[in-house]
């Protein structure tokens, strides 16, 4: 299927999803993106029920494997797998036989062993997922590798936006924060670009890569032009954790020149949406009345992760049933 295909509520019926993985946004077509988001729409509402379960995935056996610490995307992949009615296992890194010396592919192979059907991986380094699809039969799904992609977390900002605005179509989102450290931003960037919406990346200059803009993107250093024409705004951490060297003079600074708080906010689109992946550093990118203010989307974020992962199981499982077809067990 071509990528700039449209999509129709026709071809949408006929569009298939075809990958045993899902690895990230930049491999997708934007047909395949919007499969993905209509799949997860159609789950929402799954969550909403009094008993949130569908039997879709019944008799799937997912494992969560997650070498990298991790609050959201965990739990919502382990909600999303027990309201689609599979099983799911939670390997804790730290007391498994990783620390014997036991390597990841044969940790995969061991689990292939006991019939697991989808691995759910998050990695310190970029390219794990895509080497453990390579050798491994089960179906794998990227929840985060290195600085490289979490295609999961920006198809739930993909939802959230559609969901609060309508459309991606024609939309400024501005990033603003340590894009050269963030797989969100990166993912992000292919999801919303092959959509149609425009996207500005702000930041320190040592904080935004260099030849970001060949991914399509705008870039500036100046906050205010980047608040002042953005529909959305996406704020992004430092993360310290992926950085060799200090990047950012203190953190003081960082806040001065780049957080925001709500005098910066006034600047913004009396609509603009406020996104943030989450953990929030508050006071560091973002004020607590910003983060908890009326222009934050950030817990309805969090709220779609799950449907979202519910398709991403479901579409990567190769079910045949219908979506939202399930009744309560
Ligand atoms: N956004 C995100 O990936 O959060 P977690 O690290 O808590 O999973």
């Amino acid at each position: 299927m071509a990528e700039t295909a449209v999509v129709t509520p026709d071809t949408m019926q006929t569009a298939q999803w075809t990958k045993k993985d899902l690895l990230g946004l930049r491999e997708l077509s934007a047909v395949e993106i919007r499969l993905l988001l209509a799949t997860a729409e159609s789950f929402r509402e799954i969550s909403l029920r009094p008993i949130k379960k569908v039997p879709a995935l019944r008799g799937k056996t997912v494992v969560n494997l997650f070498f990298e610490p991790s609050t959201r995307t965990r739990t919502s992949f382990e909600l999303a797998a027990k309201r689609l009615s599979a099983d799911i296992l939670n390997i804790s890194v730290a007391s498994s036989s990783v620390t014997k010396g036991e390597t990841i592919l044969d940790t995969v192979k061991n689990l292939e062993a006991l019939k697991v059907d989808i691995i759910v991986i998050r990695h310190a380094a970029a390219g794990v997922p895509q080497m453990i699809a390579r050798h491994a039969n089960a179906s794998v799904i990227n929840a985060g590798d290195g600085a490289h992609e979490h295609p999961t977390q920006a198809l739930l900002d993909l939802l959230t936006i559609q969901e609060k605005k309508g459309r991606l179509e024609g939309l400024q989102v501005t990033i603003l924060g340590d894009i050269a450290h963030s797989r969100v931003a990166r993912s992000n960037i292919w999801g919303l670009t092959k959509l149609g919406a425009r996207v500005t990346v702000c930041g320190p200059p040592t904080l935004l890569p260099v030849h970001i803009e060949q991914l399509g993107v705008g870039v500036t250093y100046d906050v205010r032009e980047a608040i002042r024409t953005a529909d959305v705004v996406m704020l992004l951490r430092i993360q310290h954790e992926r950085q060799e060297a200090a990047l950012v003079p203190s953190l003081r600074e960082y806040r001065l020149r780049y957080g925001i708080d709500r005098d910066r906010l006034k600047l913004a689109k009396p609509d603009v949406l406020i996104m943030h992946p989450g953990p929030i550093n508050r006071g560091v990118e973002l004020d607590s009345n910003v983060a908890d203010g009326p222009h934050s989307v950030i817990l309805d974020q969090v709220t779609n992760g799950v449907a979202v992962r519910m398709a991403a199981l479901f579409l990567v499982a190769g079910a045949s049933n219908k979506p939202n077809g399930g009744e309560p067990e």
